[in-house]
């Protein structure tokens, strides 16, 4: 079980990673280009909030069973490193960053004009991409490679 959900989640990320960076750099152009915002940024920013929030729910049940995460005894847990990222971090970093990739998504939606709503995507998915990447690779696997 706990093979098929780390490659799942593992494999997800590349979906997640390239649509959010799409999304984003289509955001800033439609930004500062003033070009309007099409059907097609809407389905990228779909595709981008639902990756993400599947690999929300892979990752609370990979949660369960990996040998990384360990509650039992959080003092210790706290003290190494890897335990404490995987246990603690990775969640907290990821769940804000999901958190900011539905904000922005949300406020495509309400935007006034197109320019502000190219605008909420660019910075909210720009601000989740960079917790993204840096919550990768502070977990010490690669960004963009499988590790095991
Ligand atoms: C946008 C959201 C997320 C992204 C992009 C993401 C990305 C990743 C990546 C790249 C890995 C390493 C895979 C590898 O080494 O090949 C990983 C592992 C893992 N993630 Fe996430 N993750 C996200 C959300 C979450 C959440 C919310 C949880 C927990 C509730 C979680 C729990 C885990 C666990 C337990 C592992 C495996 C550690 C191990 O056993 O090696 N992830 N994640």
């Amino acid at each position: 079980m706990y093979g098929i959900l780390f490659q799942a989640h593992s494999g997800l990320r590349f979906i997640v990673f390239f649509a959010l960076v799409i999304a984003m750099i289509l955001a800033f152009i439609g930004w500062f280009g003033n070009k309007p915002y099409s059907k097609g940024n809407r389905i990228l920013n779909l595709i981008t909030l639902i990756s993400t929030h599947l690999q929300i729910v892979l990752g609370l049940v990979l949660y369960f069973y990996s040998p990384y995460v360990k509650f039992s005894n959080m003092a210790a847990t706290m003290k190494d490193s890897t335990l404490r990222y995987w246990t603690v971090e990775h969640i907290a970093m990821m769940i804000v960053a999901a958190v900011l990739i539905t904000i922005g998504n949300a406020k495509s939606k309400r935007g006034l004009n197109d320019t502000a709503k190219h605008r909420s995507v660019a910075i909210f998915f720009g601000l989740a991409l960079l917790i993204i990447i840096v919550a990768i690779t502070q977990g010490g696997r690669p960004l963009l490679g499988v590790s095991h």
